[in-house]
Formats: C-alpha cells, sequence, structure tokens
C-alpha cells in the first residue's frame, strides 16, 4: 500500500514529538504492509506555520535516520495545507510540496476546516484550476457540514477536487457518522485514495490494513486495491519514480 497523508515528521506539527517516536510510527507503517509513504506535515497559519522551509530539513533528517535504521519504507516528502487566503501567497512563492500529480494536474492535500466548507471555496478550486493545480482534499468524511449534507461535496468534485477518506474512518473509528459519510462517497464513487492520517502509535496509528479488509468485505479486492495502492501509485509517480 502507499500511504499518501500522516504525520510522521518529527516536532514539527501534532505528530511524533521525537525521533524515536517517529521511527517507531515508521517500523509500525510498514509492518501494516505500506511500501510508500508521503509525508504530510500541516500547513496551518497561525498554528503551524510550515512551509517547504521547514518541512524539507526534517524531513531530510528522518529519511536519513529511517535509513540507518534499516527501514525499507520509501518516503517522500509533502504538506497537508490549511484551507487560507494564505495559500494563494504560498503558491505563487511555490511555498507548497504538492504530493504528486494527476492527469497533468499537480496535486495538493487540502484540509477544510472541520465545522464547515469554508465560503469562497468553489472560487479557491477555479483559481487552483487555472494554475493546473487540483487539491485532494483530506477526509471529507469527518467534516461536519458533509457529515450531515454529504451532496454537498458536488460542486467541489465537479470543479476537479479528488477525495482521500481516511483509513480509520471505514472500521468506525472516527464514529458511527464519518464511517456513514465515508461509505456514501465510496457508494458514490467519489473517492480515489485511502490514506492513515497517522499522528501517534496509539491514538492516532497508521492502521490501512484495517481498513483494507473493511473495503474487501464492501466493494471486493479490485476497488480496495485501486484505493490503497494503484491511485496511490498513479498520484505519486512524481515522486517516487515506478512501483
Ligand atoms: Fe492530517
Amino acid at each position: 500500500m502507499i500511504d499518501i497523508h500522516n504525520h510522521i515528521i518529527p516536532a514539527i506539527d501534532d505528530g511524533p514529538d521525537t525521533l524515536d517516536k517517529a521511527l517507531e510510527l515508521l517500523a509500525m507503517a510498514e509492518a501494516d504492509g505500506i511500501q510508500r509513504l508521503v509525508c504530510t506535515p500541516h500547513m496551518h497559519p497561525g498554528r503551524y506555520e510550515n512551509d517547504i522551509s521547514t518541512i524539507a530539513p526534517a524531513f531530510d533528517v528522518l529519511a536519513a535516520h529511517a535509513k540507518e535504521a534499516g527501514l525499507k519504507i520509501e518516503l517522500a516528502m509533502g504538506a497537508e495545507v490549511r484551507f487560507s487566503d494564505e495559500m494563494m501567497f504560498q503558491l505563487r512563492k511555490e511555498r507548497i510540496p504538492m504530493i504528486g500529480e494527476w492527469e497533468g494536474y499537480d496535486c495538493l492535500l487540502l484540509e477544510l476546516p472541520h465545522p464547515n466548507i469554508p465560503v469562497g471555496i468553489e472560487h479557491m478550486l477555479e483559481w487552483l484550476g487555472k494554475r493546473q493545480i487540483r487539491p485532494v482534499i483530506a477526509h471529507p468524511e469527518r467534516n461536519k457540514e458533509l457529515m450531515e449534507y454529504p451532496e454537498r461535496i458536488f460542486p467541489l468534485v465537479e470543479r476537479g477536487a479528488l477525495l482521500q477518506v481516511t483509513a480509520g474512518s471505514i472500521p468506525g473509528s472516527f464514529g458511527e457518522k464519518a464511517q456513514a459519510t465515508a461509505r456514501w462517497l465510496l457508494d458514490h464513487e467519489l473517492v480515489q485514495f485511502v490514506a492513515s492520517d497517522a499522528h501517534h502509535a496509539k491514538r492516532r496509528p497508521p492502521a490501512m490494513k484495517a481498513a483494507a479488509e473493511v473495503l474487501d468485505g464492501w466493494y471486493g479486492r479490485d476497488v480496495r486495491e485501486r484505493l490503497t495502492l494503484t491511485n496511490p501509485d498513479l498520484l505519486t509517480f512524481s515522486l517516487f519514480g515506478k512501483h
């Protein structure tokens, strides 16, 4: 499997606070069946002031130690970008590491605020589209507005948004509503990716295998493989090269 969303780089956001804990998470990810992993620390103005200048050096340290520790998991660098006006400025300055390419578009992992779909998102998506960028929306199934009105995802999808469901939502780790919303999005074939969003060995582990087993039961092996391997592989080809 290929994981396109997680918080494993240490001491840069709300992921692990030490290198040892980060390496423990990587070992867990490897044991869970994850072969390739794109590190996506938060870029959240006012909370986690990251951009490529903080992410790149921290990533290099982690990657070097992972290799030294004998881990086989392949690593690449990205970011999870909070929806904000600053995003446009950061994009102009090329401060945002992309998580790959999809149908000729650069892709950024976009985090919406949890309570609602922000006003102006349609314009933002159109603005991104004109710049050959498509967002991958992180865990839409955990957005409160989408939990109530999942059909409100359609205007975003129509403007090029791709969707990433978080693995834990599928077996119900984030509650029944998130699970039901994940299933609704999957039933409507709107989801391209399942990713771990791992933060912590116990509280938020990299648990993609458990999700894959549930997906097998819901939709069968082909769909599970598309969501956890084939689509993430297509997306991250520009980062990792041939699988
Ligand atoms: Fe995240």
